[in-house]
């Protein structure tokens, strides 16, 4: 073995991602909440009082980040406490937020503010949710006062988690509200969003014009399952060409390209500022007639991969790798907004963290832009339609008694980001079975 480190530039941002409705409890006014009442979660499981940060704990949750040498936090605002009703708005939470980013600021960790991560009030679902146009002057409305307010904290936004999961789930494969399965409206949702996206992003810009500004890209490694194959290769650049690049292109060109249908939104070209981007898996494709609603590729895990606890996530670092090459297109800073594994017992996470942060690192190396890292996430917390059978925390936790357990990839993180780099005896000490392969000689 060779003892050596990979080195991440100075002023590296390392730090953890969460989102208000997964971690806050007792939101009872968003189309969430409604969803699980209706018995949509696994095991009819409730978000119910998450990891309780709206009753306070967030303040020990930020010191167990800070204290593990994390240097920044992605956290989301939850839109239905701010405006409660379409005429009303809530000034007690926008104080609680500005108390959590002021806090963030104070542990010297760096806030980024995710605007809409999936979920939405109740009033917006009555009126038709993203498939009415009017959502779009209503969320351009809702940022600007939340901009207003935590804007002397914050300088770091998305404005909307992974628009192409909100509008599959949601819209195509149905096991996100408003659970329907239509191409037809996924693509009315599809322009909305983009066009609320771009509404946000002049907002924000004319209130804080140095802010930086962009989404989360839930990028997807897609490869067909036999590369001889014509047809799973013709999937598979469909798949990729609706699933990964469809937003990513229209917020660069002002053009949504639905496989040669176009749409112009010239209001959304060029509205990032970075790129974001969510990696945590790859599939195979294979074409498959029986599959009209996937575009008739059936998906799978690639052979021989590592799998997670539930089989949701298939360990292949290399394309985070590839998803950072492939967002190299768009000539901006790169922010991996999240990357991590649902993993109970930690017996793969250690492993699929430094895989994970090697590929990154190679990015690095070659000089490209990459920012920062959020591993996903930093205590268990409510896994939508999966409810809690999935566990992606550093922190282990048990929603009845509120009790936090350090898992040992808490201390193999905090190194990582302490030292701003991961080295051979690191990895010897956290994840001795891969240290030959990742430092061989
Ligand atoms: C979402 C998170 C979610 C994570 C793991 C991401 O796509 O942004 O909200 O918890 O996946 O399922």
């Amino acid at each position: 073995m060779a003892e050596a480190s990979f080195h991440f530039p100075h002023g590296f941002i390392w730090g953890t991602a969460t989102s208000s409705h997964q971690v806050e409890g007792n939101n009872t006014n968003n189309n969430w909440y409604a969803w699980e009442q209706q018995g949509h979660i696994v095991q009819n499981q409730k978000a119910g009082l998450a990891c309780d940060w709206w009753g306070g704990r967030w303040r020990e949750d930020f010191d167990r980040a800070a204290d593990a040498k994390q240097n920044a936090h992605r956290l989301s605002l939850e839109w239905s406490r701010i405006q409660p009703a379409r005429e009303r708005w809530d000034e007690d939470a926008l104080d609680h937020y500005r108390e959590m980013v002021r806090n963030l600021r104070d542990r010297n960790m760096t806030p980024v503010v995710t605007l809409q991560h999936f979920t939405e009030p109740l009033w917006i679902t009555e009126m038709g949710s993203w498939e009415n146009s009017d959502v779009v002057a209503h969320f351009a409305a809702y940022v600007a006062r939340a901009v207003e307010a935590l804007r002397e904290y914050v300088d770091t936004w998305v404005t909307i988690n992974e628009p192409n999961v909100l509008t599959f789930s949601g819209y195509v494969i149905g096991d996100f509200p408003p659970g329907k399965n239509s191409l037809g409206t996924a693509m009315r949702v599809i322009t909305n969003i983009v066009r609320a996206h771009a509404a946000a992003y002049a907002e924000i810009h004319k209130l804080q014009p140095a802010a930086n500004v962009g989404v989360s890209h839930y990028f997807r490694h897609l490869q067909p399952a036999h590369a001889w194959s014509p047809l799973d290769r013709m999937v598979t650049r469909w798949q990729s060409a609706i699933f990964n690049e469809l937003v990513p292109n229209a917020l660069h060109t002002g053009v949504l390209n639905f496989l040669g249908r176009k749409k112009r939104i010239p209001e959304a070209r060029g509205t990032q500022d970075y790129f974001g981007i969510d990696y945590y898996t790859s599939d195979r494709v294979a074409f498959s007639l029986l599959r009209p609603g996937e575009l008739f590729g059936h998906r799978s895990p690639p052979e021989g991969a590592e799998l997670s606890d539930t089989g949701f996530i298939a360990n292949v670092p290399e394309g985070l790798f590839q998803a950072i090459r492939w967002s190299m297109q768009f000539k901006l800073p790169i922010i991996i907004t999240e990357n991590g594994i649902e993993d109970a017992e930690d017996s793969l996470r250690p492993q699929y963290l430094a895989e994970h942060i090697q590929q990154m690192w190679r990015a690095v190396n070659f000089n490209w832009p990459v920012r920062g890292y959020f591993y996903w996430t930093l205590v268990d917390n409510f896994e939508w339609e999966r409810g809690w059978t999935q566990r992606f925390g550093l922190w282990e936790l048990d929603p009845d008694s509120q009790a936090r357990r350090r898992r040992p990839s808490v201390d193999f993180y905090a190194q990582i980001c302490r030292e701003n780099r991961l080295s051979s005896e690191m990895v010897a000490k956290y994840a001795p079975a891969i240290l030959e392969k990742m430092f061989p000689g």
